[in-house]
């Protein structure tokens, strides 16, 4: 079967209102991909902005992030419901920088992804491991526990429609890029897990991307493989080059 690509920013804490019109504006003559879904990941703040100015292109907006509980006091939380009206398609969720720094887990993020499905966004959950795990041979383990908890109670109708961003924690903004044989190993790896959990058919439907340190000059050989279904990128996402890739196969 043949999955869709998909491409997704992801901006993390950069850009203000004024720079996320501004850095639209950029991109808008240069991201004209039909092959390709978009995704621009902003911060909330921007959230309003940017989807005003991708209005009559094909690029989607995604939240960085989201709370799991409706509505209430969870001060500087936001809502899946405040997303789905101000126009956000696509949640990042679990990013490495938010398991780290914020200390979400897996359960949480567990619970996150169940309330997207709920209100008809669409999750794109974040795994990976640390050099550490890497080195000592326990990389498939870490994921598939990452996966497994992330994907509890997720119906495999819903899983078909996931994405999930294999983003080794080493390789994010570190210019270390995985090979894309390193990429590809993992991102098979969570395919086979996702058959597991359920079946062939939503391991073959389910969109895996990679992330860390992506660019022009490395994502046709990532994004050549047959388990890679698309990138979620950081830095390059900032300028121009984010085009490139979308562009990858003109
Ligand atoms: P970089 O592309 O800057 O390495 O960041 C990757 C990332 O964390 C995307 O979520």
């Amino acid at each position: 079967m043949s999955r869709r690509k998909i491409i997704a920013g992801n901006w993390k804490m950069n850009e203000t209102p004024t720079e996320a019109k501004a850095l639209v504006e950029l991109l808008k003559p240069l991201v004209n991909n039909p092959d390709v879904d978009v995704v621009y990941g902003v911060p909330a703040i921007d959230i309003t902005t940017v989807v005003e100015a991708v209005k009559g292109t094909n690029v989607q907006v995604a939240a960085e992030n989201m709370y799991f509980e409706e509505k209430g006091a969870y001060t500087g939380e936001i809502s899946p419901a405040m997303l789905v009206d101000a126009g956000v398609k696509y949640v990042i969720l679990g990013h490495s920088e938010r398991r780290g720094y914020f200390h979400e887990t897996s359960e949480e993020i567990n619970k996150k992804i169940l309330k997207c499905f709920e209100h008809g966004l669409t999750p794109i959950m974040c795994c990976g491991e640390s050099l550490e795990q890497r080195e000592q041979g326990i990389t498939m383990d870490w994921i598939r526990q990452q996966v497994k908890v992330g994907f509890q109670h997720v119906t495999a109708d819903q899983a078909k429609t996931a994405v999930i961003a294999y983003e080794p924690i080493w390789a994010i903004g570190t210019g270390k890029t995985a090979t894309a044989d390193q990429a590809e190993e993992v991102c098979k790896g969570i395919r086979d897990c996702i058959a597991e959990i359920y079946d062939t058919d939503t391991a073959e439907a389910i969109r895996i991307q990679y992330g860390g340190s992506m660019k022009a000059a490395n994502c046709k050989e990532l994004l050549a493989k047959p388990d890679i279904d698309g990138g979620l990128i950081g830095g390059a996402s900032l300028k121009a080059e984010f085009a490139e890739i979308v562009n990858y196969n003109k």
